[in-house]
């Protein structure tokens, strides 16, 4: 399916997002299902987390669980978890229950990737599928700990994967298989500023690239892209 595209001032962004979100929330309830949330690192949860936390909608029910984690302490400033417990899982008041993080701050990180395999197995079934994934994109076309021309992007038994060699600091994380996004129902993706314009020109525009996020945009099932109109400005059809 066609990526969906929404370009707007950061707030619209933001309610789009609610929105998108409180669907999931109706159609997994509908379903008999928790809804099943991956949340982001980055600028994307700096900027969307916490109009999210404002929005009404019943998380009681909810799972929360990541995209992709930084191979440190759950409290050091660049933990994704921790980011998300300060802007969204707090807020809510979320009981401990319902939040999965990735623990990759021990020394094995092959083991947290299994750990985490069998933790999303545990909640979700033994082909996982997440309702709602919201991420971030690197200025080089990366989602998760997913980068260009890395061995993890031709992955398809695992659905987590360790990573130590990250271009982007920290080098160790350990993140989601590009398998494990591509069974997600919803895959939304942000991207703010002007230094994403180009990677996004080629992700949306041309069918042969190979980035991450290009791969993300033609084969998911859904994917919708958030754009604030930098992010957007070398788009034909925005
Ligand atoms: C991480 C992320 C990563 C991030 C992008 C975009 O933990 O590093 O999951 O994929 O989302 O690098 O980050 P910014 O939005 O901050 O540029």
């Amino acid at each position: 399916m066609s990526p969906e595209v929404v370009v707007a001032e950061p707030p619209v962004l933001a309610q789009a997002l609610v929105d998108l979100v409180s669907s999931a929330a109706h159609e997994a309830e509908a379903a008999g299902r928790r809804l099943s949330l991956a949340l982001p690192g980055g600028s994307t949860a700096e900027m969307l987390l916490p109009p999210l936390a404002r929005a009404a909608i019943d998380w009681t029910r909810a799972n929360f669980f990541w995209g992709d984690e930084r191979a440190v302490d759950p409290g050091h400033p660049d933990s994704n978890y921790g980011l998300a417990q300060r802007l969204f899982l707090g807020p809510i008041g979320a009981d401990r229950a319902q939040v999965h993080r990735i623990e990759a701050e021990g020394p094995d990180l092959e083991a947290a990737a299994t750990g985490y395999a069998a933790r999303l197995a545990s909640v979700l079934g033994q082909s996982p599928a997440l309702d709602f994934v919201l991420m971030g994109m690197g200025p080089d076309g990366h989602v998760c700990s997913l980068f260009p021309g890395h061995a993890a992007l031709r992955e398809d038994e695992h659905l987590v994967l360790a990573i130590s060699d990250s271009p982007k600091p920290p080098p160790r994380r350990v993140t989601l298989s590009m398998a494990a996004l591509e069974a997600a129902r919803v895959v939304c993706i942000a991207a703010f500023g002007e230094a994403k314009a180009e990677v996004l020109r080629e992700a949306l525009e041309e069918r042969t690239s190979a980035l991450p996020v290009a791969l993300v945009a033609r084969r998911f099932r859904r994917t919708v892209f958030l754009l604030d109109p930098p992010a957007a400005a070398l788009l034909h059809r925005a």
